[in-house]
């Protein structure tokens, strides 16, 4: 039997791929390279250039493989982007992953890992935030994943779809072979580490006025050899007959942006400019997660999750791929 891991080009994708392979199972990666690499997947993986919305790609996919189960990481993820090209991620995200469900049903695969996000939480109400957090997007990417996690737990009452809805803090680091290349890039750490090797001139900083100890926002970050391990958990899980959940991914401890380049500067020992602007609609102060489901249910345990060694590691891949994936 094989894992259909759906969006395998992109980065918690490909590093999730080669862990799964190293647990020894069989992966097969569906990716239509919008947002990925192909040099992100070993070519000893099969590969389909294809979308997630393609039925009957994914039923052919299935057939030739024994899928039975998918790994679904294959979305648009860009908050600001699905603000103003909403239509872009409901089309994507929405409409593709309703098709995928349907054409992974039909081919009689029940069981599915979910990427989900902390952005399905909206402004916060309570910190940390559990699984019973009340769900209110602040925007079409939070929407849009909330949608595919409701539309799932039908599929469950109807045809027996036993999935897990894994809401992923922010992933970050790097494992040696696989690393973080987002095109263009928005995320902080590589942002921070492009800086201390002089390809942008500064960080950005949005906001230093939040009612955070330093002013600026707080965020729970997880490393993504950790969130991979999660996945190969919450498939064990469902192979093992669990019941249908949504379990968030991060460790419980907020740092601020602040606090993330000073440890990016000591880890890197490189001088690191910050340039402090506006705040940005919709970001909320605090993200942190309460993880603790994760550990009861999966039997998860981050083996990374101090920041040094999340920001070590995404450093040593930054230093061997200073253009990420291009010049592989
Ligand atoms: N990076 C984070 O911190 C984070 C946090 C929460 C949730 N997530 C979710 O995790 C998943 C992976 O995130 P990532 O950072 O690795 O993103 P990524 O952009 O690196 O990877 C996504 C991959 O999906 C592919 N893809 C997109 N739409 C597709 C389609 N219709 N058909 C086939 N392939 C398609 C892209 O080419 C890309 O390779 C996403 O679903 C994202 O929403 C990420």
């Amino acid at each position: 039997m094989a894992i259909l891991v759906t969006g395998g080009a992109g980065y918690i994708g490909s590093v999730t791929t080669e862990l799964l392979r190293a647990r020894g199972e069989v992966c097969v990666v569906l990716d239509n390279l919008s947002r990925g690499q192909r040099a992100a997947v070993d070519p000893e993986v099969p590969f389909y250039q294809g979308n997630v919305g393609d039925r009957e790609l994914v039923k052919r996919v299935c057939n030739e493989h024994s899928i039975d189960a998918c790994v679904h990481f294959a979305a648009f993820a860009y908050v600001g982007e699905s603000v103003a090209r909403p239509e872009l991620y409901y089309e994507n995200n929405v409409e593709q992953g309703i098709r995928l469900l349907g054409a992974l049903t039909s081919s009689g695969v029940k069981r599915m890992v979910f990427s989900s996000t902390c952005a399905t939480y909206g402004e916060p109400v309570r910190i940390p935030i559990d699984e019973s957090h009340p769900q209110s997007p602040a925007n079409p990417y939070g929407w849009s994943k909330l949608f595919i996690e409701r539309i799932m737990a039908d599929y469950d009452r109807a045809f027996e779809l036993k999935f897990v809805a894994l809401r992923y803090f922010n992933a970050a680091g790097a494992i040696p072979e696989r690393g973080e290349h987002h095109d263009p890039e928005t995320h902080l750490i590589p942002l921070v580490l492009k800086a201390a090797q002089g390809s942008i001139p500064h960080v950005t900083v949005f906001g230093d006025d939040y009612e955070t100890p330093d002013g600026t926002c707080v965020r729970d970050y997880i490393h993504v050899a950790d969130l991979a391990e999660a996945h190969a958990l919450a498939l064990d899980y469902l192979r093992a007959g669990g019941s249908s959940s949504a379990i968030n991914l991060g460790n419980g401890h907020g740092y601020s942006v602040l606090e993330v380049i000073e440890a990016a500067r000591k880890v890197t020992r490189q001088e690191i400019k910050i340039k402090v602007e506006g705040r940005r609609a919709g970001d909320p102060s605090h993200l942190i997660a309460d993880a603790n489901r994760a550990r009861q249910v999966l039997s998860w345990q981050p083996q990374r999750p101090d920041l040094a060694s999340i920001i070590g590691s995404a450093w040593e891949w930054h230093k061997e791929h200073p253009q990420g994936y291009a010049a592989s």
